[in-house]
């Protein structure tokens, strides 16, 4: 896909596709205005017809319009005017390019000088226009033997936003495009199926990654190496299935080498059958996205450095695959962990806190400034959240609010549990140092609980991505989330 921004009056932009706004109650748009008095009211023929309120989300298609250069005008239903917030504009983008998406348009315009948007610096449209653009270009095709069309879209164009130098809205663009990638490369990663995308897989990606990039760094660790470090809790998951669990380390070098690093660790459950605790059958295929943690880690390594941040971080993927076997972990069994503490393993399809623990440990070594998580970790979190949220709990209440605060920004949005003292005795154990689960009440919050232990520390944050991660039912994939969040988070981080 080919970005630009272009200026001149609407009337003269030559594109298969102009898109313009309307307004509630059917008012018109500078631009729409402009092009409905060359082009015979075309438009206001519309608005005061009543097929067209002007109400967010609404879109209609004009064909062979007279007077201007475009050969179809998509007018967009922006609400109200005076109320354009991003999440207003991400909705009108959505709706406009999924609209567009169903034409044979190759190049689209976006029209939009006039709209304001009320919380936004002026370049983000540009940015979210792009991101917007490659998130609804996304296919899957990987394991179809007949590929669906490539969108008929090649070019897509903004108008300049007054007040806004335009070598900084093409940068945005630039930057859009880069967030969208990367978020398509997650969700690529999280609908792969289980038996393509193993933690070897995993590993395969981020040497890649390496490969590409002259700031990152790849290392794997085996079990061997795994086991030489004790990380017994993560293998103590692996060792059901004949998939060999991966300890994926990847670097970023943006700054200087004294320079702490932020440092994402990342849930990769390639599948998760739920071990001995085996899960039942209803849906089981939805834990292939069990990896949609270590896949918005990987995504968000390639992101950042593509955008060349000047911040080092580290990415840490704990793979492995749950499944039952005559060699798997058992109800009741005690393992050691890298930290020393001993964990009783009362339900093995607690599994992903078993893997995070180690990986946490193994985080200490780089000393991070921060240290985030991110996990499909509770099916409690989707009970309580659906799918508009990434449940966040921290031990660092200032973390917190900047990560709640990337999460508006970039409107992957999170919402804090808490992580209070009280719920820590849940986890109390007869026979070891903890139990890996705390009983049927507050799901999240003690698998939060758990992770916790192990994080005393360190300035840390969890996010649960059990709802956000992928949607169920006939739009069932994966969505690329918290990539935004954590593009976001690392973006303000530069020095
Ligand atoms: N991967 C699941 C969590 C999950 C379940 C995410 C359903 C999305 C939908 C996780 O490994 C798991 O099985 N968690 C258990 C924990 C319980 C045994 C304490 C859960 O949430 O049921
Ligand atoms: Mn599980
Ligand atoms: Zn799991």
């Amino acid at each position: 896909m080919k970005y630009s921004i272009k200026g001149g009056s609407p009337e003269k932009i030559s594109a298969d596709c102009i898109i313009v706004v309307i307004w509630n109650k059917g008012s018109l748009s500078e631009e729409a205005k402009l092009i409905d008095s060359i082009g015979n009211k075309c438009i206001s023929k519309i608005t005061q017809s009543g097929d067209l309120s002007g109400r967010l989300g609404e879109t209609q298609l004009i064909h062979n319009p007279t007077g201007i250069k475009a050969k179809r005008i998509l007018l967009a239903g922006g609400g109200d005017k005076n109320r354009f917030t991003a999440k207003n504009a991400v909705r009108l983008l959505k709706n406009s390019l999924k609209a567009a998406g169903k034409l044979q348009a190759a190049s689209l315009h976006f029209a939009l000088a006039s709209a304001v948007i009320s919380d936004r610096e002026n370049a983000w449209l540009a940015s979210r226009l792009a991101q917007e653009t490659e998130d609804s270009s996304y296919r899957y095709n990987a394991t179809k033997s007949k590929k669906s069309n490539p969108p008929a879209t090649k070019a897509v164009s903004l108008a300049p936003a007054t007040g806004t130098r335009r070598k900084t809205q093409e940068a945005a663009l630039k930057a859009g495009r880069t967030i969208g990638k990367a978020i398509n490369y997650a969700k690529q990663l999280g609908n792969l199926p289980g038996n393509i995308c193993t933690p070897t897989y995993l590993a395969n990606e981020a040497s890649v990654l390496a490969e590409r990039h002259r700031t990152i760094t790849t290392k794997v660790l085996s079990e061997k190496q795994m086991a030489r470090l004790g990380m017994n809790s993560l293998l103590s998951v692996a060792v059901g299935s004949n998939e060999e669990a991966k300890l994926i380390v990847m670097q970023h070098k943006g700054a200087n080498t004294n320079s702490k690093p932020h440092v994402l660790v990342g849930k990769g459950i390639t599948f998760d059958t739920g071990g001995i605790s085996l899960k039942p059958g209803a849906a089981m295929d939805e834990m292939k996205f069990d990896m949609c943690g270590a896949a918005s880690v990987i995504a968000t390594m390639q992101c950042i450095a593509e955008l060349k941040l000047r911040v080092n971080v580290v990415g840490i993927l704990a793979a492995a695959e749950n499944m039952p076997g005559s060699k798997a972990t058992k109800p009741g069994d005690i393992v050691t962990s890298m930290s020393g503490k001993t964990i009783e393993v009362l339900n093995t399809d607690a599994e992903g806190r078993l893997v995070l623990c180690d990986a946490l440990t193994y985080a200490e070594r780089f000393k991070p400034q921060s240290l985030i998580d991110i996990a499909t970790l509770t099916g409690a979190a989707v009970a309580t959240f659906g799918k508009h949220v990434n449940a966040l709990l921290s031990n660092n209440d200032k973390l917190a609010k900047v990560l709640l605060d990337c999460g508006e920004h970039s409107l992957d949005r999170a919402w804090q549990l808490p992580l209070w003292e009280e719920y820590q005795s849940l986890l109390n154990s007869n026979f070891a140092d903890i139990a890996n689960i705390g009983g049927p009440r507050a799901g999240t919050i003690t698998a939060a609980c758990f992770l916790s232990r192990f994080t005393k520390k360190q300035n840390w944050a969890h996010l649960d991505i059990a709802g956000s991660a992928w949607n169920s039912g006939t739009q069932k994939g994966a969505t690329g989330r918290p990539v935004g969040l954590l593009v976001d988070y690392l973006r303000r981080q530069k020095q």
